[in-house]
């Protein structure tokens, strides 16, 4: 039936043109969910895509918190996915269960490394499962058998004028994987109109233990999939390493990275160096490091530049800025080409990179190092944007 004062001529055609428009300059912030599939105990996981205003998206699982996909444009606008990860959840369960990647993933109670499994807190040792051996030496990774990367988050959604968010919230109970303390963790994800990626961690506890969080994104700005990351140039705010074993737990040492393959503080294609004898990249099968970000006068846990990534085939650039003392680079050496990725294309040795905001691995056992032990009534609080670009 016809609408009886529906305007017709051009008075329809004007308030269709003013419709339009509103469609183009409304879009904003924006957070949907779908479901991700189920686990293999049979619980749903669910994954949330958040828009920004620009067509920018990222979309992360509540499942370990895995951010799946990095969708930003090229110096030509040209929209690509950067970051490895998978298609389903089933993926996902089957690489921690074996090669163990840690694609996208939020990582705790403790990111990287502590030696042996355990550390003495106020004259009582910790036991925790150790569940990696480099160098055929076992040491405990990324918060043991199941880490916070591979347990289903609450999630709740968040939109904000000039960001789309979401909420994850976990409760590690006292003793799990060995550690002390029911820890309440809180991490917001949150994607900007900048076409930044802003992660904010936070915890308490009702005991004394070592917090360590992180993200385990791997990039590869030409986009995933794609192949190897080491034409990729990067520059680390750091002048100081430090160096591991051959069980890449640091010794202790802190190194200046003048002169040796481990400076980056002027851009340098990651591949160029990453063959030259040295003891340490033999340790690591490639960078596998971290370093110290000079701080300079910043107040603790402001954010400060730590690294810049530039593809110069796309022109993306990728900045991180954090409030942690280090930063881990990983070059993806121990991809194996084993794990097929989204597009269906296996992810081999180097074709992705990490670059993980957090405080040296080993603290707990390293007396000189910042602490990273949170007691009862403090809040860990920290910050880390991953912001994207092309030029
Ligand atoms: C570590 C690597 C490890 C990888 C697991 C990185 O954070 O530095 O040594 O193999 O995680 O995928």
């Amino acid at each position: 039936m016809k609408k009886p004062n529906a305007p017709r001529g051009p008075v329809a055609a004007a308030l269709a043109l003013i419709a339009a428009a509103a469609t183009l300059s409304a879009a904003q912030p924006a957070i949907t969910m779908k479901s991700f599939g189920t686990l293999r105990d049979g619980r749903a996981a669910q994954l949330y895509t958040l828009a920004n205003s620009s067509g920018a998206k990222v979309a992360i699982t509540n499942y370990g918190g895995i951010v799946v996909r990095i969708i930003v444009p090229d110096r030509d606008g040209n929209l690509a996915d950067v970051a490895l990860g998978y298609d389903t959840i089933g993926a996902y369960e089957k690489d921690g269960a074996t090669s163990g990647t840690y694609f996208g993933a939020l990582i705790g109670r403790y990111g990287n490394r502590i030696a042996r499994g355990q550390f003495t807190l106020d004259g009582k040792t910790c036991k925790l499962a150790t569940n990696n051996d480099p160098g055929g030496i076992p040491c405990a990774l990324h918060g043991g058998r199941v880490g916070f990367d591979k347990v289903l988050w609450d999630a709740a959604p968040l939109v904000e004028k000039d960001a789309a968010g979401l909420r994850l919230r976990y409760l590690s109970k006292d003793g799990e994987e060995g550690y002390p303390g029911n820890l309440d963790v809180t991490v917001t994800y949150w994607l900007t109109d900048r076409n930044e990626l802003r992660i904010e961690y936070a915890a308490t506890t009702d005991k004394a233990t070592p917090v360590n969080l992180t993200n385990h994104s791997y990039f590869n700005l030409r986009g995933e999939g794609i192949g190897s990351i080491l034409d990729h140039v990067l520059t680390l705010n750091a002048a100081r390493y430090t160096p591991v074993d051959k069980g890449l737990i640091p010794t202790g040492e802190i190194a200046p990275v003048a002169g040796t393959p481990f400076d980056f503080t002027k851009p340098r294609a990651i591949g160029e160096r990453i063959n030259d004898a040295n003891g340490q990249l033999a340790f690591g099968g490639g960078y596998d490091h971290n370093w110290i970000i000079d701080r300079g006068t910043a107040r603790a846990r402001a954010l400060v530049k730590a690294a810049e990534v530039y593809e110069p085939v796309t022109g993306r650039v990728l900045e991180v800025l954090t409030g942690e003392p280090a930063i881990q680079f990983y070059c993806g050496n121990f991809l194996d080409g084993k794990n097929a990725g989204k597009s269906g294309i296996a992810y081999g040795k180097r074709t992705g990179f990490c670059l993980e905001t957090q405080h040296s691995p080993d603290s707990p056992n390293q007396p000189s190092f910042p602490s990273t032990i949170l007691r009862p009534g403090e809040r860990y609080e920290t910050a880390t944007v991953y912001r994207f670009s092309a030029r």
